[in-house]
């Protein structure tokens, strides 16, 4: 049972399901007007991204792009790629960049570099969770869901060699589970 392998639960489906809300009350009040272009990086933001986009009552479309950085690993390596790229042009955009979490930088640092050079009319990032004491890199946050401690965090789309991300909720896992 993948409950046996969590440590505590940070946040709760509930408590989840209300801070979603609320970043969607800040989005709403911030791009009143707008049309938002809203792109999920697979996979880890998937679920994040469902909720999210069903709580913004604002013109929304949707795409997708996947970039690798991991491996099966617990720490960024520096080397970005892109693996699966927007199927839209984003040109005169307004971009939200939905991610899971925000850990040393590298992965957003560079993509969101390569999304200002399709020239967007703007471009913001929204993270459900931040981990500032690991960042290696400067990114702009403009949406945080919650700060979080430098543990191993997975559920609610969150993995640990692809497990995991089905759990409804956030936890940390045991370190028996992956070596620490
Ligand atoms: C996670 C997350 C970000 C990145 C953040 O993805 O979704 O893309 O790591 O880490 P960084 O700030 O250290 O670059 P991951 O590579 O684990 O892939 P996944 O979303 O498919 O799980």
């Amino acid at each position: 049972m993948m409950e046996q392998d969590i440590q505590r639960v940070l946040f709760t489906q509930e408590r989840l399901k209300s801070r979603v809300a609320e970043i969607a009350r800040e989005i709403e009040r911030d791009y009143e007007g707008r049309e938002i272009m809203l792109i999920s990086v697979l996979r880890g933001s998937f679920i994040f991204m469902a909720d999210l986009c069903r709580e913004i009552q604002l013109p929304c479309t949707l795409d997708f792009m996947s970039v690798s950085s991991y491996g099966t690993g617990t720490s960024s390596s520096g080397q970005v790629q892109i693996t699966k790229d927007l199927s839209e042009d984003i040109t005169g955009r307004h971009i939200l960049v939905v991610e899971d979490i925000l850990d040393s930088g590298n992965t957003l640092n560079y993509l969101l570099r390569i999304l200002e050079n399709r020239h967007p009319a703007s471009i913001r990032l929204c993270a459900l969770l931040d981990k500032p004491e690991r960042r290696v890199k400067p990114v702009e946050l403009h949406y945080r869901g919650f700060t979080v401690p430098d543990d191993f965090v997975v559920g609610y789309g969150l993995d640990y060699a692809e497990k995991y991300r089905n759990l409804p909720y956030i936890g940390v896992l045991k370190p028996e589970v992956y070596g620490g």
